[in-house]
């Protein structure tokens, strides 16, 4: 009965101490799913949200939840300077992974990081700020990432905001009113889109599934085209791209 009512009626997580906890899981396991194969795939998609999303200059990048680093390499190729924002432990750990960016992981929370003016051409949030904070938190912060972020810089957040109580991470606030806030302070929406259908997402990124990479693969494709057909409510994983103006 507990169990059911908790779909139903939202409660805050300890998102801080269940994130410091899995900085040591192996691989990809201490910042995605326990199903490998899922991973994969979702990865991919994720990356080629990034990707296209990625503003046309290229200075400085702020991979906010930068996690274990499972994004740091690649993005610090596409930019002159990468920094990296994440909880100690997650920071430690990406620094252990890759330790020629040793120097550009900062340990913060999303909250208090000390945001420089002025000084991203994007901002990221790949599966952070939707476990990071709350909805009461979430304006402020917003308003520190727009004032980080240069003129046509781009703000690219994607992660699973909900309002419904059984896939609200941390932050409940529908993809809507986090574009609200974010156009309410100067941003224009370039996309919003989404990724993960949720019912494959909740069936086959578990730990049981692990062992049937192919059904996994085959659930995993026929979700996203599902997911296709009408993303923004379909999708777990909203694809929110803005440009500061
Ligand atoms: C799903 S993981 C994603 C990590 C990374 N962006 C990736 O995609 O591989 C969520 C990340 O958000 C971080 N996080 C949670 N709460 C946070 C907070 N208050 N401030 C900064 N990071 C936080 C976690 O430590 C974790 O690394």
């Amino acid at each position: 009965m507990k169990r059911l009512m908790r779909l139903f009626i939202y409660r805050p997580p300890d998102a801080t101490g269940f994130w410091r906890a899995r900085a040591n899981d192996p691989g990809w396991f201490s910042v995605m799913w326990a199903n490998p194969a899922y991973n994969e795939l979702a990865h991919a998609d994720q990356w080629s949200a990034i990707e296209r999303n990625l503003p046309a200059h290229r200075d400085a990048v702020l991979d906010l939840g930068c996690g274990t680093g499972r994004l740091s390499g690649r993005l610090a190729e596409l930019f002159n300077r990468y920094v990296g924002v994440d909880l100690d432990t997650m920071v430690a750990e990406a620094r252990r992974r890759n330790p020629a960016l040793g120097a550009e992981f900062v340990s913060a929370s999303a909250q208090e990081y000390d945001y420089p003016a002025d000084s991203f051409d994007m901002v990221l949030s790949m599966a952070c700020l939707a476990s990071a904070c709350r909805a009461d938190e979430f304006p402020p912060v917003a308003q520190r990432i727009m004032s980080a972020t240069r003129a046509g810089g781009k703000i690219v957040l994607i992660d699973p905001f909900h309002r419904f109580p059984a896939l609200v991470r941390t932050c409940r606030l529908s993809a809507k009113e986090v574009i609200g806030v974010f156009t309410s302070l100067g941003a224009t929406l370039d996309e919003w889109s989404a990724i993960h259908f949720i019912p494959s997402r909740l069936i086959f990124a578990r730990r049981q599934l692990a062992r049937f990479q192919r059904l996994t693969r085959a659930g995993y494709r026929v979700g996203e085209s599902i997911c296709r057909l009408a993303p923004r409510r379909l999708g777990d994983y909203q694809v929110i791209a803005l440009t500061k103006k």
